[in-house]
């Protein structure tokens, strides 16, 4: 099975991804989290990404590209994945549909996650996040037990460099999916608008719902 989660950046995303992965059993792949690897590593690749995710750019479609289909063909990856924040541009959704048709496989269906903009700043301002096992937490709405510690492995928690207020909003600007991109999915009947400005267990309700059908073949 292959789900996509697209969407602007603090849709939740990340938190969603994580939830459904535990439920089905799936693997996450999320190139967030892959360039943030090689980032704290200090590799090449991490090197490039960094300026771009500095200024809330893209990083380019052909560093982005060649990396996510590395990942694909690692073992853990051969029964699919739920691919978080990739694609983002029409050439990374190409990309990935040749790459599983390569495999005899393909995306079952595209989740599209939108919230209005001034909760989107709310939360990703908010925002805090366990570099040990990923866990996601928002001071506010869902704050960790003790401050600042992981509720789940009890190690330091901290706040990401583009959740700065001007990144944030250079990233608003620059990363909504693009409408080519969501058109293309769109024609196939594997679009699914979710609206993420509710309660994250009612999202979680509503995603898994849309996999159920498109795991039973039902078009959209
Ligand atoms: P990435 O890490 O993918 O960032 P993003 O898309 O901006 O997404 P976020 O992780 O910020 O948000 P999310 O939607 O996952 O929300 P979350 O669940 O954390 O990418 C980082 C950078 O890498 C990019 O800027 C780019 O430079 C580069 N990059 C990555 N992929 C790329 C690609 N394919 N091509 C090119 N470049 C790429 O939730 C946010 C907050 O809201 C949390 O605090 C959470 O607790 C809270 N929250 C979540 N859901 C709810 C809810 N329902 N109600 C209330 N609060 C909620």
């Amino acid at each position: 099975m292959n789900l996509i989660l697209l969407g602007p950046p603090g849709t939740g995303k990340g938190t969603q991804a994580k939830l459904i992965a535990d439920q089905l059993n799936a693997l996450h792949i999320a190139t967030g989290d892959l360039f943030r690897e090689a980032v704290k590593r200090g590799t090449e690749l991490g090197v490039r990404a960094k300026a771009y995710m500095d200024r809330g750019d893209l990083v380019p479609d052909e560093v982005t590209i060649s990396m996510l289909l590395e990942r694909i063909e690692q073992p853990d990856a051969q029964g699919g994945a739920i691919f978080d924040g990739f694609p983002r541009t029409l050439q990374q959704a190409r990309a990935l549909d040749e790459a599983l048709a390569a495999k005899g496989s393909e995306v079952d269906t595209a989740l599209h996650i939108t919230a209005p903009d001034d909760e989107i700043v709310r939360r990703l301002s908010g925002r805090w996040l366990c570099p040990s096992c990923g866990a996601i937490y928002h001071e506010q709405t869902h704050p960790p037990k003790q401050e600042r510690a992981c509720d789940k492995c009890g190690s330091e928690l901290h706040q990401r460099d583009d959740d700065r207020p001007d990144v944030v909003r250079a990233r608003l600007e620059k990363q909504r999916p693009p409408a080519e991109m969501l058109d293309y999915y769109r024609e196939r009947g594997k679009l699914v608008d979710i609206d993420g400005a509710r309660a994250p267990e009612e999202v979680t309700k509503d995603l898994l719902a849309a996999i159920e059908r498109a795991t039973a073949g039902v078009s959209n």
